[in-house]
């Protein structure tokens, strides 16, 4: 008989399962190997011999098969007939439970050399439905070791330890497998959301976050398309791809509507599309996950990929992976609209500060966006970063805030000031610090409201600060402060000429203002010109044009 060949026993002649797993089959031959014994196996539930390496013929006695249900150990079995049976439980991954079974002479008959000689019956009959030959049965019979049955239990015993420290060695392999492969998942998740998480800067808005999204999406999902949608303020959708998708990324929403019936709680995730009714409306569409962007009870958008490559469908995982992102994504998007209700807001009340100062000081009107302007473009010749323009020019706006705090009468005086009255109007870097200094967006501004009449000399107010002492914002803001008060008409005298205004500069160089800004002045004093030119008393204060181009962030 072939080595592995499936045979019939005699207690299941007309049921065998077409099953023969390896498992089995290498469980077999592991126990003969590790005992010198003989095995077959036998299926418990349906008591069916399933593997046979030719080992010898199959046969379950009656005393056997009444106890193979509830057998959980190796047990042995002596009979009459001069054999030692003997079975070891086990089962395969799939739970199914199986014996290895087998028999052999027992010593007590080899005693006996004429029972030796000749099989028992019992086997003749199981040899014969085997189709083992009487030949072959009885030199099988001859050349089986006789054994007692102590020492078969014992071998069965230590076999059933061998199959137990497999088992477990194996059962450790599978967790181990799993436990990597969910490392390598949670590893590329925190990756991907630590990638995400630095690019949440909301003065950006979901855009630039949106296309590091898709990106990473999918290259990580293996998706043949991928598409990030996303509803902004405007109402207007953007939309971030890659790959091939397989209809216009405009077209994603009449997807969407044909799941009008989808709570949308967790990611929809569609394999084998093309055995379903979409497949005739989307013949290039495979398969694809679609996860929506929620913030609260507000959608924002969606995440779709679709078309796995290599034929492989989504699952669990890449759906884990988009969900995240979505979450990332509307969370994102609700702070970004937060944001930005909250610089419209500033914008809003900086605008209602600085025409409040204009209609007090109506001599003065349009000053402080010409002082924000002109020391911006200082700013910007000394190669200051964006952001310290951006907080220059806005600390110029309010650089006088604080003479909303002044009597009108001082400030509208027509002729010069008192000493006490002069003494009055110094107070303002104060106090339109104290007006700012309890709005926490407004903190970095600061220094230009306070400082912006300090000297570099240290002569100036309010706390005699001295050269490199004087916040760099402040000392911009002095130049540009000097230049347009010096240049406006004021109610006693008229404004200086450019010429006189320079020269002026060049004495109080190092004195009043600091020369790095004198000097940066004169590099840029064309377009300083044309700043007061264009935003001057005549040409009226375009200051909601420019305001509304500045950003409050940091
Ligand atoms: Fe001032």
């Amino acid at each position: 008989m072939p080595l592995g060949t499936v045979v019939r026993s005699e207690i299941s002649m007309s049921d065998l399962p077409a099953v023969a797993s390896e498992q089995v089959a290498g469980t077999v031959d592991e126990l003969r190997a590790c005992t010198g014994l003989p095995f077959f196996a036998v299926r418990i539930d349906s008591r069916c011999v399933v593997e046979v390496a030719g080992q010898l013929p199959p046969m379950i006695p009656d005393c056997v098969r009444e106890e193979l249900q509830q057998l959980t150990h190796p047990k042995k079995w002596e009979t009459n007939a001069g054999m030692v049976f003997y079975a070891v439980p086990f089962c395969v991954e799939n739970r199914t439970r199986y014996a290895a079974l087998g028999y052999i002479p027992s010593a007590k008959a080899s005693v006996a050399q004429v029972t030796r000689c000749e099989p028992p019956a019992d086997l003749i009959i199981a040899g014969s439905q085997a189709g083992w030959s009487a030949r072959q049965l009885r030199h099988f019979w001859n050349e089986c070791e006789a054994l007692s049955g102590n020492v078969v239990e014992r071998l069965i015993t230590l076999a059933a330890e061998h199959l137990s420290g497999r088992s477990a060695r194996l059962r450790l392999e599978d967790e181990l497998d799993h436990v990597t492969c969910q490392l390598d998942h949670t590893y590329e998740e925190i990756s991907l959301l630590h990638d995400l998480s630095r690019n949440l800067q909301v003065s950006q808005g979901p855009t630039s976050l949106a296309d590091l999204c898709v990106r990473r999406l999918h290259a990580l999902v293996d998706a043949g398309g991928s598409l990030i949608l996303i509803n902004d303020r405007s109402r207007r959708n953007l939309l971030h791809s890659r790959g091939v998708l397989p209809f216009e990324p405009r077209e994603l929403e009449t997807l969407i509507e044909s799941f009008s019936d989808v709570e949308w709680s967790r990611p929809l995730v569609r394999n084998h599309v093309g055995k379903t009714l979409l497949g005739a409306d989307y013949p290039r569409l495979s398969n694809f996950i679609l996860v929506p962007i929620q913030e609260g009870q507000h959608r924002k958008g969606w995440v779709f990929c679709c078309n796995r490559t290599h034929g492989q469908e989504f699952g669990t995982v890449e759906a884990g992976f988009m969900n995240s992102v979505a979450t990332i994504l509307g969370t994102h998007v609700r702070n970004t609209e937060l944001y930005q209700q909250n610089q419209d807001l500033l914008i809003g009340f900086v605008r209602s500060l600085v025409s409040s100062l204009d209609a007090k000081d109506p001599y003065t009107r349009g000053h402080s966006e010409r002082v924000a302007l002109i020391a911006r473009r200082i700013g910007k010749h000394m190669k200051l970063p964006e952001g310290d323009l951006r907080d220059i020019y806005l600390s110029g706006l309010l650089h006088d805030v604080g003479k909303i705090g002044i009597d009108d009468r001082i400030l509208r005086k027509p002729g010069r000031l008192t000493d006490a009255e002069f003494e009055a109007v110094k107070a303002h870097p104060t106090i339109g610090y104290n007006i700012l200094k309890g709005l926490s967006n407004l903190q970095h501004i600061l220094p230009g409201v306070r400082n912006h009449h300090e000297n570099f000399d240290g002569t100036g107010y309010p706390d005699k600060l001295a050269g490199d002492d004087i916040p760099l914002m402040a000392r911009i803001l002095a130049v540009a402060d000097g230049y347009d008060a010096m240049g406006s008409d004021r109610p006693y005298r008229k404004g200086m000429p450019n010429q006189k205004i320079e020269e002026i500069f060049r004495k109080g160089r190092n004195e009043q203002w600091d020369p790095n800004v004198i000097d940066a002045y004169f590099a840029c004093r064309e377009d300083i010109l044309n700043i007061y030119a264009t935003y001057s008393l005549e040409a009226g204060a375009p200051i909601d044009g420019s305001l509304s181009t500045i950003s409050l962030d940091r």
